[in-house]
């Protein structure tokens, strides 16, 4: 995929993984949009990246994600690539001790930014990317979607059912002029889940170069080591996968 005078919108691209992949897509060329809802992080992202567009909004919402895809068609019409990287992780602790209060709320924020969101958006901006000479949807899953850690169960599940849906997507788009690709990333040290907790991570600037050689390959489904021998692992090296990550019971 060459993203020359591509149109890029990048939920989520105001830090992290997606404002890894903003910087080189900008430097590829393109006309790159970040979305997320803090606006000092986008304005922050402004000042690193000259030239990035920002929108401000929330992709956990029905009505943010209308709002996002009304707004980035009509401001951006050339938009050909839209890449669902917004996500979120939280630690809620053992289901067999939730605390008293709104315990769900957790877990439904989660489902919608995590899942609703890539599903919804891509629904939503599929006539406007079938209309393209060519376009693409990539998704960002993890590499949790294939062996979860048990005690962050809706954010793995989360990830599981994006993959599934990514896959079906591509199946249905197959021939058309749309590319549906799952980006599959291991740990990385971004301040996913809060500051810190992700130091353990591999190196940003290396995972997202990364990602651009695949990208540039076409490759339309891959990991970076640790989620990589996770997408190719059989089931019984996803068991033992599993057991070692949560301990045997
Ligand atoms: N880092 C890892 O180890 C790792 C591993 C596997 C998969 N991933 C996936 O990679 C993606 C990027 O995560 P990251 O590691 O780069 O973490 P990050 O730095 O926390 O980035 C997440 C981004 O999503 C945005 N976001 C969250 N909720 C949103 C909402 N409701 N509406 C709009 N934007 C929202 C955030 O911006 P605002 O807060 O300003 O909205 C932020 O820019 C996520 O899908 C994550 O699940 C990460």
């Amino acid at each position: 995929m060459n993203f020359h005078g591509r149109t890029i919108l990048v939920t989520g691209g105001g830090s992290g993984i997606g404002l890894g992949l903003v910087k080189r897509f900008v430097q590829a060329g393109a006309t790159v949009i970040a979305s997320g809802r803090r606006e000092h992080a986008l304005a922050e992202a402004r000042q690193q990246v000259p030239g990035l567009h920002t929108l401000r909004g929330d992709v956990s919402t029905v009505e943010g994600r209308i709002a996002l895809f009304e707004q980035a068609t009509r401001d951006y019409p050339a938009l050909d690539v839209l890449v669902n990287n917004a996500g979120i992780q939280n630690r809620p602790g053992p289901l067999t001790q939730q605390q008293p209060g709104d315990w769900w709320a957790g877990h439904e924020l989660e489902l919608s930014t995590n899942l609703a969101a890539p599903m919804h958006l891509a629904m939503l901006f599929l006539p406007h990317l079938l209309a393209k000479k060519e376009a693409a949807i990539l998704n960002v899953s993890s590499g949790l979607a294939f062996a979860p850690f048990a005690f962050m169960p809706t954010y793995c599940a989360t990830k599981a059912a994006l993959h599934s849906f990514t896959q079906s997507l591509r199946w249905q788009l197959k021939g058309t002029a749309v590319k549906v690709v799952e980006i599959i990333p291991p740990a990385v040290n971004t301040d996913l889940g809060g500051k810190g907790l992700h130091d353990f991570g591999e190196p940003l600037d290396a995972y997202c170069d990364d990602v651009m050689k695949h990208l540039a390959a076409g490759d339309l489904e891959f990991g970076y080591k640790s989620s990589e021998d996770r997408r190719k692992a059989s089931r019984e090296e996803l068991d033992t996968s599993f057991r070692a990550m949560n301990g045997a019971r």
